[in-house]
């Protein structure tokens, strides 16, 4: 045997540590080259040191050389075989749930307030028997002035408010021309429509955005009094808000309306006592008076129904117009318009429907 060397039954040993170490097949690949390799290989190193050894040793040694190559063979295997079943339970362990993590929640989306605004409207009007009807925001002058009793110089045709397009065309100012539209289009009597869309007007501040959303309502039957529309006013004011929101109705003007008025409802914030809440002093919302202005109404005016067929000495009817950017600023107490328009996820975030 070479002196200096390791002797047979020191490698087994030696082997048998280095393969409980290995942990993966890189360890693996090491530890066969560096046993079994054909150049570099601890065996064939054993083999070539048979030269050294005395004559009448060899017989020994070899033998001992040769069961340290069995030794490393079955080791080898054995080493195969523990790694591939420790991989297959580490994916086994991968593979199984463990119910006791806690969830990760989906990003659900959720409604824009001024969609779910309409929708509850929508939804309080349909339970009163109205239906949703609908018409384009690209209007003409005869549709969205003339057929509504604009007078030619009225203020409201300047281009101060209206977009005109170069056609001729304009943007629709406000969702009364669907009143016309639905009037000439009409196949029977009486109509009971709410029209929710989008108006345009060249407008731009806290308070107001260049495109906003209102809700018209008309109904038109025989005998419609005020009455009628203080009393579908009312119970659509109780139901969107609360039963006990103060409704006062204030003399105005609307060419298509008459008589015609504004509607107040008292401030959600303060009750309608004009105080603020938080500490004394005047509530910053309706400005200490009580009161907010949500919509405009009137007696559908007998040129308008003329104007559209139908006999004013036979039909009358009601129409009003809602902001309703304005009812989910008020709901969810949002203080700038154009903060309904940034798109910022957080305002989206916050509202639930
Ligand atoms: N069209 C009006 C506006 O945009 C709102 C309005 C007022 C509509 C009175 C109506 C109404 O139907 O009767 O300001």
């Amino acid at each position: 045997m070479p002196s200096g060397a390791a002797s047979p039954a020191e490698l087994t040993a030696r082997f048998a540590a280095e393969a409980a170490a290995v942990s993966d097949r890189l360890g693996y690949e090491g530890l066969r080259l560096a046993w079994t390799g054909r150049k570099k290989g601890i065996l064939r190193a054993m083999l070539a040191g048979m030269k050294d050894v005395a004559p009448q040793d060899r017989r020994e040694y070899g033998q001992a050389v040769n069961e340290l190559k069995r030794a490393v063979e079955t080791g080898l295997e054995a080493l195969a075989q523990r790694l591939a079943e420790e991989e297959k339970a580490a994916a086994r362990r991968a593979a199984t749930l463990d119910v006791t993590l806690p969830g990760r929640r989906p990003a659900l989306g959720s409604l824009h307030p001024v969609t779910v605004v309409n929708r509850d409207i929508e939804a309080i009007f349909a339970e009163m028997g109205y239906s949703v009807a609908e018409g384009p925001e690209v209007e003409d002058d005869y549709h969205n002035f003339e057929a509504l009793n604009f007078p030619h110089d009225h203020p409201a045709r300047d281009t101060q408010d209206t977009f005109f397009l170069n056609s001729g065309a304009l943007l629709r100012t406000h969702t009364s021309p669907v009143q016309i539209r639905t009037m000439l289009a009409r196949t029977e009597l009486p109509i009971r429509i709410i029209c929710p869309g989008k108006v345009y007007r060249n407008d731009n501040d806290l308070r107001h955005s260049p495109m906003f959303h209102q809700i018209e309502g008309l109904a038109v039957a025989e005998g419609i009094t005020v009455g009628d529309l203080k009393g579908t006013l009312e119970a659509f004011i109780h139901r969107l808000f609360s039963a006990d929101t103060g409704v006062r109705l204030r003399p105005s003007f609307f060419p298509f309306t008459e008589p015609s008025a504004e509607v107040d409802i008292t401030c959600p914030f303060c009750g309608g006592s004009g105080a603020s809440l938080q500490g004394g002093g005047a509530c910053g919302v309706c400005s200490a008076t009580g009161w907010m202005e949500i919509l405009g109404c009137g007696m559908v005016d007998p040129r308008v129904l003329a104007e559209c067929g139908i006999d004013p000495d036979i039909y009358t009817g009601f129409a009003f117009g809602l902001g309703v950017d304005r009812v989910a600023m008020i709901r969810y107490g949002i203080p700038n318009i154009r903060m309904l328009f940034e798109n910022d996820e957080r305002l989206l975030r916050q509202v639930q429907p």
